[in-house]
Order: C-alpha cells, then structure tokens, then sequence
C-alpha cells in the first residue's frame, strides 16, 4: 500500500516523507515526444522553482482565500458567550448586518428587518453594534441606540480582524508568507513558497535537476497515487475518466494543493481554537478562483479546486458571483452577448468582446471566464484613506454639534488608523479633508495637510478638523447641517492603492 500524505502536512521539519519503496520514473525532456504522457509530470523543474518567488504565471502556484463565517455575528456570539447552535443576529437600528447559520436555517437574511425576523425565529436572538454617541463621545454597547444620536462603530470587529491577521501571520512560516487582507473578514495567501519548500523537504528528487540536465526537463511524476483529502470538498473535474485519473495518478499540481490544504486547515483550526471564530477557505491556482472557493461551501469548510476541475467548476459558478460582475460591468455584459451563462460567453471571440466593451475590458473577461488571473497577492497595506460620515435627521443647528460630531470622527479614524496597522507602517496621511452639508445649500468641503514629523494623534486630528470647520463656517449659509464627513488620505504617492472598504461604511 502507497503511504498517503501525512494529516500534519504542516510542519517542515517534522514530516518525514518515506518513498524508498517507489521503482524509479523516467522523464523525457520538454521538448521531445513523450510516447506514454502519464510517465511524466507535465511540468518541469522550472516550473517548480518559479513556486518558490511567488511567480504569478507559474503553472504550480498556489492561492488561498479565507473568509469568516458571518464574521460579525460570531464576534458578538463569542463576546457574549452564546452556543453555536443559537440562532443569532447582528441589528444595525431596525435592520440586520449580519446572520448566523442556525439563524438562516429560517430564512433569516440580511435583507429581513427585526420584526420580520422574530416573526420568522420568535428565539431568536440579537445585539446592536456598538455606536459612538453625540453627547459622550466614546463608543459603547447601548440599551438604548438612536439614529438621531449614534454613529455605528466597528472597532469590535476590526480588532478582532486584526487578531486573526496577526495569528495567521504568526503561523505561517515568516521568510515564505505572502498574506493579503482584502476586507474585514478576509484574507489571501500565496502559498506557492511555502509549498514548495515542503515539496522539497518531502520528495528529495525534486532538488534541482542533475548537473547535466536543465530547468526544462520534466519532473518525475508524484510518487502516490492517493491523496486522502480528508473533509476537504473537492470539486468534481466533470469528467469521470479524468477525476479517477487525477485520483489514482495526481501529478504536482495536485500535491502542492494537497499539501496547501493541510496549511489552511490548520490555520482554521488555530483561529477556531485560539479565537473562537470559525471560517471557510477555497484553495486554486490564483485569487479569482480561490475566492469563488471559499464561498462554494460554508460554513466552516474548505474547497479545493484543482486545475483540472476549473473549467467544470466555473460553468456552474453564477456569472454574477465573479468579483465586478456583480454590478453595472455585469449587467452591460449580459445585454451586450444576450446571455449571463458562462459556458454561452465562452463561446464569444475576444475581437468581439473588444468590440463590445473596449481591449482592457474584454482582456479581463476572455482570461477570468476561463480562469485566469494572474494578479499578485499583495502583502502592503492597500489602504488610500479613511473617512467617517454621518447624516443628520434632525440636522444640527449649533456650531458645538457639530465640533462634539468632530469628536468622534477624529477618534474613529484614529483608531482605524492604529488598528490597520497603518501608524506602526510608518505611513502617516499626509492630508486631511472636512466635507459639509447644509440642509438644501451647497456641499462643500476644506482640506489641509496634516503636520509631519511628529507622532500622530486624534487629538491633532481633531483640532485640525475643528479648524477647517472654523473655516467653513466662516463663509456662511451653513445652518442647518444635514452631513459631515472627515477624511484622511495621500498616505503614500508611489502605492497604487485601493480605497480601504470601510470608507463609505456611514451610519
Ligand atoms: N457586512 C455589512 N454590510 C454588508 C456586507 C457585509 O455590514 N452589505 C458585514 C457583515 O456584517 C459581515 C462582514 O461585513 O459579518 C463580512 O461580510 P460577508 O463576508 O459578506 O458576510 P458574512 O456575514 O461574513 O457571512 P458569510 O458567512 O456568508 O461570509
Ligand atoms: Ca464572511
Ligand atoms: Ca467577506
């Protein structure tokens, strides 16, 4: 019996991999005609050692993507101490923001209002976000939150974000992680390094070739013939000759996810047993794929999409699901090819699309209905600036409700600011901007730049505020004040940054 890979996939050092028992393969070059296909890997020592810097077109690179389970209702459940099994929402005023499982085994949904939820789950039960407040300028869990009044805070969630981001980087090993944080509750690794190195701690015959070969000879194959993905979901190759193939006789694509997936549940294990949150993560050759991964089974699962499955997979994915095909970009393709079916669209040429919707447009779309996605995952904080808002029903009247509203803007950015980790990057904004409503006038805004060379505080964020308020009020006609919003940003000139998703989060 051929051994099958060690459960704990996860430690270099400790995992010994024995295939002394294995009869040698033979390997053709590259570039010469391999009579019996399956004798050989189809990749080659080159192709091996691009895993090793990360390189996006390599054939064997590895991508994770982890995403948390109805990530603010677990902060909550955990905070409160309250059982798996009840069913549990997060309220933001008369709304919900987040559900738990048990509790969309109802039917429950962030669409439904309390009411309509209590009506569908009478036990169910529900917190309000936290929210900073006018008159005491803290943020708090209230009995008692008011629109009128109260700001939503997220500071529970994003310290807890960060939690997980510090527990995963702490495990992973530190030379050969690559680890994105794309939103609140998620992140994506490139596994590829760290792969690698396992792959060679385990097969020695895939140190590099012997002195008389090069980098385009093939490797040999695999020596197994059985991965035991234990509780993964691994998705169907669609091809029943294909799947047995890839079963009986993976080749190293297959083992690095293999191995990739032993990283990732141990990592899911670890934030399950040190922080109490449970999550769900897609493993695939790039981030386009392992994204769609992560939320083809949840809870509390992870998918593998191996690179024979792709195709199979990506014809049943909901076109919509694909990141920017949600929305307006979504719509303008179904209209433009009378269709929203994957397997439809891939029957459309590029020179069409790029009729339909200009060269860089159908580029994307050609290579992401097919899978492609050769976008890096980019460990540098990708955060272009910060704003915190709030719409007033009723509007303010006063000049010191304003500055109270200040207040708490300053010290809400602030802590993003800390909590991002932005401050300890040494990427301090370089500007700040006040952006005011009056009640049927003109909007307009002030900015100016933000001191350097000193420690940065909410206290310096707030008295530059108060000072652009001075300003605004000066000009006049600024009574009432139906909105105001304080933003920091030109953190960084030569980052080419996404705005951070938290930006337009207003209450
Ligand atoms: N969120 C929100 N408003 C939205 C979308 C998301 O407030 N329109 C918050 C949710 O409360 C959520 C968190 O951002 O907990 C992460 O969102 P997402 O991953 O989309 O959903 P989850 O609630 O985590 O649920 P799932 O298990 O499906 O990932
Ligand atoms: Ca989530
Ligand atoms: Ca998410």
């Amino acid at each position: 019996m051929q051994q099958p890979l060690a459960p704990n996939v996860w430690d270099v050092q400790q995992t010994s991999w024995s295939n002394n028992d294995m009869p040698p393969r033979e390997c053709a070059r590259e570039d010469s005609s391999v009579s019996n296909p399956r004798r050989c890997s189809q990749f080659t020592f080159r192709h091996l050692s691009q895993m090793a810097s990360c390189i996006p077109s390599s054939p064997l690179r590895v991508v994770a993507h982890i995403d948390l389970d109805c990530f603010y209702a677990q902060v909550e459940m955990v905070r409160l101490g309250i059982a798996e099994d009840t069913p549990f929402a997060v309220q933001q005023w008369q709304g919900l923001i987040a559900v738990n499982y048990p509790a969309r085994s109802y039917g429950i949904g962030r669409h439904c209002t309390i009411t309509e939820a209590k009506k569908l789950c009478p036990k169910l039960i529900t917190q309000h976000v936290a929210t900073w407040r006018e008159a005491d300028g803290k943020w708090a869990y209230r009995e008692d939150p008011q629109v009128a009044t109260d700001k939503v805070c997220l500071d529970p969630y994003r310290s807890e974000s960060r939690k997980i981001l510090v527990l995963i980087k702490e495990l992973l090993p530190h030379g050969l992680q690559r680890v994105e944080k794309a939103s609140i509750d998620e992140v994506f690794l490139d596994l590829s390094a760290h792969v690698h190195a396992i792959l060679l701690e385990r097969f020695p015959e895939l140190l590099s070739p012997q002195p008389h070969r090069d980098l385009s000879e093939l490797l040999p194959l695999p020596p197994i013939s059985d991965l035991d993905w234990q509780a993964d979901t691994l998705v169907d190759a669609g091809d029943s000759d294909n799947k047995t193939l890839a079963i009986l006789d993976p080749d190293w694509d297959d083992v690095a996810f293999y191995v990739a997936s032993g990283i990732v549940r141990h990592l899911r294990s670890s934030i399950k047993e040190k922080l109490g949150y449970t999550c769900s993560a897609g493993i695939a050759r790039n981030k386009l794929l392992s994204k769609l991964g992560s939320s083809y089974k949840k809870p509390n699962q992870q998918t593998v999409i191996r690179n024979r499955a792709v195709a199979h997979f990506l014809s049943g994915v909901k076109f919509t699901k694909i990141r920017n095909l949600g929305g307006k970009l979504g719509e303008q393709v179904s209209r433009a090819f009378n269709t929203d079916s994957i397997p439809d669209l891939l029957t459309v040429p590029i020179e069409q699309m790029k009729v339909k919707l200009g060269d860089e447009t159908a580029i994307w779309l050609y290579n992401t209905l097919r899978g492609v996605d050769m976008s890096e995952v980019n460990p540098r904080i990708q955060i272009k600036s910060m704003l915190s808002a709030k719409s007033f029903r009723p509007t303010l009247t006063t000049i010191d409700q304003a500055v109270r509203w200040l207040r708490i803007f300053a010290a809400d950015i602030f802590s993003r600011l800390v909590e991002e980790g932005v401050l300890e990057h040494r990427r301090h904004p370089k500007t700040i901007n006040l952006h005011y409503r009056p009640l049927g006038g003109q909007a307009r805004s002030r900015s100016c730049p933000i001191p350097q060379g000193r420690a940065l505080d909410d206290g310096t964020l707030f008295d530059l505020a108060k000072t652009l308020l001075t300003h605004i009020v000066q000009d006049g006609n600024v009574w009432p004040c139906a909105g105001l919003s304080l933003s920091v940003g030109s953190f960084e000139d030569s980052v080419s940054a996404i705005v951070c998703e938290h930006n337009l989060l207003k209450t």
